[in-house]
């Protein structure tokens, strides 16, 4: 137990907290990363605090002085954390006042308490790792893109159900693991501008008494407005939990190709090779080479989504205003980021590196009797309705597994032993370019469609606003 008390709350202690409890409420160790940004709240504060004359012009100088000189000793290793400091905001306090004397330094304080402080902190820190996620999600986006180009035109077998279903462009498949990332690029957009808004001035929950600036500060520090309400400012972190679902899917959609890469690279498919680069081996099958890329991928997706599930559960029940509990948002929303930026770079340069097999993805492409719509679709074109269509076509495939033919394999006697609507000619009209360029639909895999979302796609991805 310490003698006196130091913490930033000392006054109405005779001792300072127990080990055991000095333990359990420290945040340093995982706060510490949000010390740029504190002290560039203390920075803004200032100018408010002057501004309302609460502190002078000369004041304000001197702090702002010691503010920039406290910077510099973070960034060259001269003052660190001590175990003794409570929080971020408790180091930086010391260190301010290190630097400017407690006379000055002891003055910051007014007006503000950590409860605004860190509800501040987190969204500015939220706005940069957002941008940081956009960055590596554009870049996947273009990898994907390339991939796309790269393979235009090369036919592979659509699945439903994991079953052949039709066969597709495999840059179609492709692009449809794109726009759900899209999307998350749109959410981050968006949760930005809520993200936006500054908690600073709310104080421990109420507002404060010195008719602070909170314009000033939302501006000095890169938001567009103050908060609404310094309750919820102060008492809510469904922003920080918005960016951890956000986070979530993107993992989420990274996990859904990532586990067909999986597949696609056993001997069974033979669909792609993974580049040495972004392969590993076996300590003791000489011949191994594993997806742990995208193993990794999958596997932090599980995490990423446990934190988000950690910080709802947090969240659930609690009572406004400000509860210790809210602490708890930090080392999970860290933990997300650092994890999917981990994750970003490495599917990014293996989606680049991908080599597909072209002919065994053309060849499997029609496999498992996926051109038996087209069939039925060249029956309906005769005037057939397609409930009776799709009975025909139906019978025509329980005949062709009987006698191991594929659809276009039949003679004409045996077309006409099962329908008279099953000319011969159906095997000129279906095929495998007809069946894909066929389905020229709105977001259809003909080559068409598959080009025009190719332009739209690197046209979104060209200008996201910041
Ligand atoms: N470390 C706290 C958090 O992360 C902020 C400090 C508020 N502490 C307090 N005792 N009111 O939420």
């Amino acid at each position: 137990m310490t003698e006196a008390n130091d913490a930033l709350w000392g006054g109405r202690f005779a001792t300072g907290p127990a080990d055991a409890m000095a333990a359990l409420s420290k945040s340093t160790h995982f706060d510490w990363r949000l010390a740029k940004y504190d002290l560039q709240g203390s920075a803004a504060h200032l100018k408010a605090l002057a501004k309302a004359q609460v502190i002078s012009e000369e004041e304000r100088d001197v702090l702002l002085k010691a503010i920039d000189e406290l910077a510099k000793r973070i960034d060259n290793g001269m003052f660190r954390f001590k175990p003794e400091d409570e929080d971020v905001h408790s180091a930086l306090e010391r260190g301010l006042i290190e630097i400017a004397g407690s006379e000055a330094g002891g003055k910051i304080r007014a007006g503000r308490s950590r409860n605004d402080q860190i509800a501040t902190l987190i969204r500015m820190f939220a706005l940069d790792a957002s941008r940081a996620v956009e960055e590596q999600l554009l870049a996947y986006l273009d990898a994907l893109c390339g991939k796309a180009e790269e393979y235009m035109g090369l036919a592979m077998a659509g699945r439903t159900h994991f079953q052949h279903a039709q066969p597709i462009l495999l840059s179609h498949h492709l692009l449809a693991h794109a726009w759900p990332q899209v999307r998350n690029l749109q959410r981050l957009e968006d949760l930005r501008k809520r993200l936006k808004k500054s908690p600073y001035g709310s104080a421990a929950l109420a507002g404060n008494t010195y008719g602070l600036d909170a314009q000033l500060v939302a501006e000095e520090l890169g938001f567009s407005e103050p908060t609404e309400n310094s309750i919820d400012a102060t008492a809510s972190r469904d922003l920080v939990a918005e960016f951890n679902f956000v986070l979530s899917m993107v993992s989420i959609d990274l996990s859904r190709l990532a586990e067909e890469i999986i597949i696609w690279a056993t001997a069974e498919f033979d669909y792609v090779k993974l580049s040495d680069q972004y392969s590993t081996g076996s300590s003791i099958m000489p011949q191994k080479k594993h997806p742990d890329v995208v193993e990794l991928a999958r596997g932090k997706s599980g995490r990423i989504v446990g934190n988000l599930a950690g910080l709802l559960t947090t969240l659930k029940g609690l009572p406004l205003g400000y509860n210790r509990d809210l602490q708890e948002d930090k080392e999970a929303i860290f933990d997300s980021f650092d994890t999917l930026m981990l994750v970003l770079p490495a599917f990014t340069g293996m989606v680049a590196t991908l080599e597909f097999n072209r002919s065994r993805l053309q060849d499997l492409s029609v496999a498992g009797f996926s051109l038996a719509t087209d069939v039925a679709d060249f029956v309906v074109r005769q005037g057939v309705p397609f409930k009776e269509a799709h009975e025909i076509v139906g019978k025509l495939v329980a005949f062709c597994e009987e006698n191991g033919l594929e659809l276009d394999e039949l003679t004409r006697e045996q077309y006409e032993s099962i329908s008279r609507h099953l000319k011969p000619e159906l095997r000129e009209v279906v095929n495998l370019s007809a069946a894909i360029e066929s389905r020229n639909s709105a977001g259809g895999t003909s080559s068409k469609q598959v080009i025009e979302q190719m332009v739209k796609l690197r046209k979104l991805t060209g200008k996201v606003k910041r």
